[in-house]
């Protein structure tokens, strides 16, 4: 496996197995230089969102790195509060603006749930996921997916409209495992992408197994966390605005972690680790 690697969504488009995340990543000259060193680096797979309010540097960032448009994967997702088809419509063509691009790779509504409405959260993704399917019929969106989308929310999409998301993007590490999503996820032909990956590094640090591991592997806990990830056939994203943790995260193609030390990994918990919000309260 390398960087470039890809995998095969349901409907043949090619997805780099691990991806240059930018959450909060707002100042610019972070965000436009990140894309650039990211890309330098190997990486063609670039993770931003509406809500992260970065688009337009991102863009800037593909403009300046000086691959290929066609030789680039980019993500975007829809806002909590864009959901409903017009206003989805709307700002799906607003994000292609502001990231200057004539078509994403892949589209994704954020969040199932919006906080704080008396939507009907089944009838609002339906609607909002069929703006989606329309600007995917119309070739803006070469794919479409969702991300935090429990097993509920899943089942009402796949239930109800046309076309069956391609991807859910969730959050996925050791300590947060979400096997019921994965599952219903892989049974509806999805990707699964992991989202922060390396929340668990500092719980790690003490930890003597991981340690040895770090020592017999000649990795780090970051890449341990980010090898764990691709292992379980993961979509991988992963962020720093650091040149030096941007090769770091992506010098994870020549090791393969043992059976044995997947499954110490499956079965770490944290105690004080935040756990992924509950839909309800989205
Ligand atoms: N769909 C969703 O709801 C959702 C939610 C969260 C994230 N995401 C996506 O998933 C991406 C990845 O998640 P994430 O941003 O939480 O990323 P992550 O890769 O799990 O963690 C990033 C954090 O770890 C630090 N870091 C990066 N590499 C490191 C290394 N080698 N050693 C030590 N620390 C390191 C970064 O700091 P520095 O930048 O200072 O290096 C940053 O604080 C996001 O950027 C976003 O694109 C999606």
């Amino acid at each position: 496996m390398s960087l470039t690697d890809t995998y095969t969504l349901s409907n043949d488009t090619k997805i780099p197995a691990l991806g240059y995340g930018t959450w909060q990543v707002t100042n610019p000259e972070e965000a436009i230089q990140g894309v650039v060193d990211a890309v330098n680096e190997g990486y063609r797979h670039i993770d931003t969102a509406q809500m992260y309010k970065n688009e337009e540097y991102i863009g800037q960032g593909i403009k300046k790195c000086g691959v290929p448009r066609n030789e680039l994967f980019v993500t975007s997702k829809l806002n909590n509060t864009n959901h409903g088809y017009d206003k989805a419509r709307q700002t799906i063509l607003e994000s292609l603006e502001k990231l200057d691009l004539d078509y994403l790779d892949l589209f994704l509504i954020h969040w199932p749930v919006v906080k704080d409405t008396d939507l009907d959260w089944q009838q609002d993704n339906i609607d909002t996921w069929r703006a989606l399917e329309d600007l995917y019929d119309e070739g803006k969106l070469k794919a479409i997916g969702v991300s935090n989308f429990a097993v509920p929310h899943l089942k009402n999409i796949v239930e109800n409209c046309r076309i069956k998301p391609m991807v859910n993007q969730i959050r996925l590490h050791p300590g947060v495992l979400q096997k019921d999503t994965v599952e219903m996820s892989h049974n509806e032909n999805m990707i699964v992408e992991a989202w922060s990956p390396l929340s668990p590094l500092k719980h790690m640090k003490e930890d003597a197994k991981v340690q040895t591991m770090c020592t017999e592997y000649g990795k780090s806990i970051a890449q341990i966390l980010l090898r764990w990830s691709l292992q379980h056939g993961y979509v991988t994203l992963t962020k720093s605005v650091h040149e030096e943790r941007i090769k770091e995260n992506a010098d994870i193609f020549d090791f393969e972690l043992s059976t044995e030390d997947m499954k110490y990994l499956d079965g770490l918990e944290f105690e004080d680790l935040d756990k992924p919000d509950d839909f309800e309260k989205r």
